[in-house]
Formats: structure tokens, sequence, C-alpha cells
């Protein structure tokens, strides 16, 4: 995609951390942006305001899949079409050891982080698809490529999101559906709350926290993922997610030696 001023976007996940700056910074771009989220997107209305680009906004639960189609018609409508999806919106479980999981926590993690993703590149499939240049966008996270204890069921999902993406992608060569790009973003840590808002908190929740709030800046993420579209590249890495990818490469089934060690000299309870 040669540029982003005058396209159509939609961001979920747009109240707080990478989302909220997703839509600020494709404002600034001149896009014209659609966004959703669970909770009020006062803030980021706030933040857009002085851009004067047009925009369209919904609060729904993004695992209501009845409410997630209706979104995708209505900013159809709106708009009279879609050229990028970026499925953003996501929630951490926390930390927790898998004996503790309930099946509840287990369907309520699915059907945000990968449901939620397949559900509304389903609903949005079609405009893309219609449009002469057109990009999706999945955040996975390096834990969609090296699976890390105690977040069994957000590696769970976030693995799911990179094979559901990197199908689609490979779909997408072999049928040389050129104009319709499909990335997957892997972020290692950005400065946001995921952490401290997540149901569960445990003894690595604190350390987590901190080694998240050491990371990228959500505006950096932001910038990183708009870039990836322009210069059409499969799969962004952000922050620390080069490093993860290649441990996880040289090591793949050995990398949790490593794992332990950093969690060991972090001071980390294994
Ligand atoms: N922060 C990181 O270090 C990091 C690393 C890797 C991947 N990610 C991924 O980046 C994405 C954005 O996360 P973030 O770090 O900006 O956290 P965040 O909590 O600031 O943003 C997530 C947004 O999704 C929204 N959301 C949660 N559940 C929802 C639901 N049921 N319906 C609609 N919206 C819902 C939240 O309200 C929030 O605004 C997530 O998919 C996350 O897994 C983050």
């Amino acid at each position: 995609m040669k540029k982003l001023k005058d396209k159509v976007v939609v961001v979920t996940g747009a109240s707080s951390g990478i989302g909220n700056a997703l839509v600020v910074e494709l404002a600034k771009a001149g896009a014209q942006v659609a966004f959703c989220d669970i909770k009020t997107l006062d803030k980021t209305i706030n933040d857009i305001a002085s851009c004067k680009v047009k925009s369209y906004h919904e609060i729904f639960d993004i695992a209501n899949a009845s409410d997630l189609k209706q979104f995708a018609e209505n900013v159809i409508a709106h708009f009279g079409h879609v050229d990028v999806l970026i499925n953003n919106a996501g929630i951490a479980l926390g930390d927790i050891t898998f004996e503790k999981v309930t099946e509840q926590d287990f369907e309520k993690i699915t059907d945000i982080n990968y449901y939620g993703v397949v559900k509304a590149t389903q609903y949005f499939y079609h405009t893309l698809l219609s449009r002469p240049e057109a990009a999706l966008v999945n955040i996975s996270s390096t834990q969609g490529i090296l699976a890390l204890p105690y977040l069994v069921p957000y590696c769970t999902t976030k693995f799911a999101v990179r094979g559901f993406t990197d199908a689609l992608r490979i779909e997408h060569k072999i049928r040389k559906i050129k104009h319709f790009t499909i990335h997957t973003v892997h972020p290692g840590a950005v400065a946001t709350e995921i952490s401290v808002n997540a149901d569960y908190q445990g003894p690595r929740s604190k350390p987590f926290n901190e080694e998240l709030q050491k990371g990228a800046s959500p505006t950096h993420a932001a910038k990183k993922i708009l870039n990836g579209i322009i210069n059409n590249t499969p799969r962004i890495f952000i922050s620390d997610g080069v490093f993860q990818d290649t441990l996880a490469r040289l090591m793949p089934t050995s990398y949790h030696h490593v794992v332990s060690l950093i969690m060991k000299l972090k001071k980390v309870e294994t």
C-alpha cells in the first residue's frame, strides 16, 4: 500500500495502549478511522479531534459475534468500503498455572484474542478484497512464537492468531492476490496496561509489568505497524521481538533453559 491518507482503516481495541496510538497516528496521516472497544473511547475521540478526519466508533464486546458483525456492516455503510483492518483488541489472563485455569477463562480469552480476529476478518474480508489496495493486520505477540510459562491461554491464542494470519498470507501468495497484503505483528514488550488489567495477578505479575514498562512506547509500536503496511512487511517485529523469534528458531525445543535463566537472573519465581 503506497499511502494511508484518505484510506478507511478499522482498528479494534482502540481505547488504550497500541490501539489508541494506532488511531492517533492514522488520523495524523490523514486516514479515515473506524474504531471500537468494550471500554469508553472518549480519550481516543479527544486525541484525534484536532486532525479533522472522518471517523466512526462503537462500544461493544468483540467476543459478541453479532455485535461485531453489526459493527462491520455499520462501518461499511458509513464509509462505503474499508481498505485496512487492524485486529488489535486483546487481553492477557495474567499470571496463572494451568491447573487453575477454568474452562470459562480459556473460552473468554479465546473468544476475544482468537475468534475476535477470525470473525472480524471474515466480516470485513469481502470489502477488503474488492479494494484496489488493501491490508489486513493481525496483532499476535512474540508469545505467538516463543511460549512463556504461566501464560498458557495467552500463548495459545497468540500462536493461533499467527497460524491463521500466516495461512491466509500463503493462500493470497498462491492465489496471486497481490493487491491485498496480510501482516502478522509480533510485539515484544510495549509499555501498556495490559498486564495490570489482567484477571489474575500472581507473584510474576509485578516483575512482568515492570518489563513491559521498559519496552517500546505504544506510539513507537503504532508507527512500526503503519510503516510495515506501507513497506509491505509480512511479519512486523516490535522491541525485543526479533530476539525472541531468533531464540525460538535456534533452540525450538530447549529455549526454556534461556527463559528459566532470565527469570532467575531477574529473581522471578519459576
Ligand atoms: N503490551 C505488550 O507488551 C504487548 C505485547 C505483545 C502483544 N500485545 C498485543 O497488543 C494488543 C493491544 O494490547 P495493549 O498492550 O495495547 O493493551 P491494552 O489493554 O492497552 O489494549 C487492549 C485494548 O483491547 C480492548 N479490549 C479488551 N477486551 C475487549 C473486548 N472484549 N472487546 C473489545 N475490546 C476489548 C481493551 O479495552 C483495550 O483498549 C493486544 O492484542 C495484545 O495482546 C501487546
